[in-house]
């Protein structure tokens, strides 16, 4: 299990690192995978990973454009990007990945020059000026009906169990107004209309639910445990009502004996959803 001291890139995005996006991704993989299986990229097509971190995606991207698709990976973090070179020297993806470092704000490809955009986990980085600017590059960038999938997290259902649900609920409220990573990921549900509004068309949505329940892999306990961490040391930073603090301070000590991680009754629930549109035909 891995305790990461600091889950921030260079560019300073919280929970971005390029190992704990591993854990994150190896948690969630099912999950993670049938979202992107789902989206119906096609073989032969050219792709942008938009926000790639450290490539969590590209095996599964590589594997469905197959040997005549192409794959540029793009992420504003160097030492993502550098890991996601790593990885393309040792993996032997059969088809080519080619790298840049950026701001999905403005990308550096020509018109129509992707059959999709696949964007997992960067919405929530973005300000609504950002957002806009985002979606209008994707709509700039993809070909007339080619695809736009977008996969956030939604902490509108986010739940841990032993743990009194509206505890959460208060700190995402208390942080988010000076938090813009919490309030990008309360606005998913809002994505469709974000999408509608960039003149996408065809939009739809579905949402996943993730549940992990004691007793817990390795890796999702070391996931588990920096996503407590992260959450007690936010609480640390607003003002919350005492008794809540008792409990968020106990949360961030693992070795508590009512810790809710040893607990046989643990349960985590996240919730995700992935929105898909098209670029409009000309
Ligand atoms: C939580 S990680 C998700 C990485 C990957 N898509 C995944 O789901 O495993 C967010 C990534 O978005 C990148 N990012 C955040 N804001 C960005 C921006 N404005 N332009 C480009 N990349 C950005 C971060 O550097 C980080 O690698």
């Amino acid at each position: 299990m891995t305790d990461h001291q600091s889950t921030k890139t260079s560019t300073g995005h919280e929970l971005s690192e390029s190992s704990y996006l591993d854990s994150h991704f190896e948690t969630m993989k099912p999950e993670y995978e049938t979202m992107i299986r789902s989206v119906g990229i096609q073989s032969g097509w050219k792709v942008l990973d938009a926000g790639c971190g450290g490539g969590s995606f590209l095996s599964i991207l590589a594997e469905l454009v197959g040997s005549n698709g192409h794959i540029s990976a793009y992420d504003m973090a160097p030492e993502n990007i550098e890991a996601v070179d790593t990885l393309v020297e040792n993996k032997q993806f059969p088809c080519p990945v080619e790298t840049k470092v950026g701001n999905v704000t403005s990308l550096p490809y020509e018109d129509d020059a992707f059959d999709a955009i696949w964007c997992a986990n960067v919405t929530q980085y973005l300000t609504d000026d950002e957002l806009s600017q985002m979606l209008a590059e994707f709509r700039r960038v993809v070909r007339p009906d080619g695809m736009i999938a977008v996969k956030e997290l939604d902490l509108t259902t986010n739940l841990y169990y032993p743990f009194d649900p509206t505890m959460i609920w208060r700190l995402f409220d208390a942080v988010r107004h000076h938090r813009p990573q919490v309030q990008g990921n309360v606005r998913t549900i809002q994505l469709p209309t974000w999408f509608k509004q960039a003149g996408l068309v065809n939009v739809g949505f579905k949402t996943y639910l993730s549940e992990r329940q004691a007793p817990l892999r390795p890796i999702e306990q070391g996931y588990i445990r920096n996503k407590l961490k992260f959450h007690a040391k936010m609480a640390e930073s607003v003002d919350l009502p005492e008794q809540d603090m008792v409990v968020w301070r106990e949360l961030a000590d693992f070795d508590s004996p009512g810790h809710i991680l040893k607990s046989p009754d643990f349960y985590l629930r996240e919730g995700h959803i992935v929105i898909v549109g098209q670029g409009p035909k000309n």
